[in-house]
């Protein structure tokens, strides 16, 4: 099957499970901060494996389901789990439930992760509001041969992450009693995490925090129009830092149970806070 097919048949099992269903927005949910899906009245569930274009989930704390239903007065499409580089996935698998999601209808998508802080101000159980992005090295999800369902071959990356949806994240935050960092995500492709010369280089380059996910899907996002907002999790300081000795998943898990409850809240009034689908500038 050519992809076009694949990604076609993808958008008619989330229509075929939810025919009558208009997304307002997309949610990706990064690791440990799956429990904002409990939070969702549902109206259709769909693990990956009924959604052709979607590969299972293999990632620790990924549970690989598609939730369909409300959330905070919108209609929310949320990707419990998400699909990583590191998992041997190519960059093109990685993205397609986006293309999926975006044929489908979505306009705007949170993109959130559990990241390693590398800025020298931020601590354990920060939450950051992603400003900007920087990838080197790795393939981009959007090489290959030219395809006008994805949009257009070259574009623009300027306004990658949205200025209007980064302020109402911060209004959430201002409402919620959070205090929001914000900066620049740096992609590692993993799994390892990074060494602490890696960590110096990031930083110099001018990133605050470093993650293994996001960054692709913004891409993909970006080709296909969508806007973006992405929200990471500081689950640990970065190698080499200050009082990091090592970092495991494990800690990484356990930052993203510790600050649950305050992701939810801040997600869940930012998707409240947002205008209705249709009627944002
Ligand atoms: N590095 C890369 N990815 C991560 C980290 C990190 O320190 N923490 C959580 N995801």
């Amino acid at each position: 099957m050519d992809k076009k097919t694949v990604l076609e048949a993808g958008v008619r099992a989330i229509q075929e499970a939810a025919p009558d269903f208009a997304p307002d927005l997309a949610i990706i949910l990064g690791s440990g901060l799956g429990s904002l899906a409990d939070r969702v009245e549902k109206v259709a569930v769909l693990p990956y494996d009924q959604i052709p274009g979607f590969k299972p989930s293999t990632a620790p704390y990924h549970a690989g389901r598609l939730i369909l239903g409300r959330l905070a007065g919108k209609n929310v499409a949320v990707m419990q789990g998400r699909l990583h580089y590191y998992e041997g996935y190519t960059m093109s698998e990685v993205t397609d439930p986006i293309r999926i999601i975006a044929l489908w209808g979505v306009k705007r998508i949170i993109l959130t992760n559990a990241a390693g802080g590398v800025n020298q101000t931020f601590a354990r159980g920060d939450l950051m509001l992603i400003t900007d992005h920087i990838k080197l090295f790795t393939e981009s999800p959007a090489r290959g041969k030219e395809n006008h369902l994805f949009g257009p071959r070259f574009f623009d990356m300027t306004e990658t992450y949205s200025v209007s949806m980064g302020h109402v994240l911060r209004k959430a935050a201002r409402k919620q009693g959070i205090h929001l960092r914000e900066g620049v995500y740096m992609f590692f492709p993993g799994p390892q995490y990074e060494t602490p010369a890696e960590i110096r280089m990031a930083r110099v380059l001018g990133a605050d925090a470093v993650g293994m996910s996001t960054v692709p899907e913004a891409i993909v996002a970006r080709q296909m129009g969508l806007k973006t907002l992405g929200v990471s999790l500081i689950s640990n300081l970065a190698a080499g830092m200050p009082g990091q000795t090592q970092i495991t998943e494990e800690e990484v898990a356990e930052t993203g149970a510790a600050a649950a409850e305050r992701f939810c809240a801040l997600i869940e009034t930012a998707v409240e806070l947002l205008p209705p689908a249709g009627t944002e500038e």
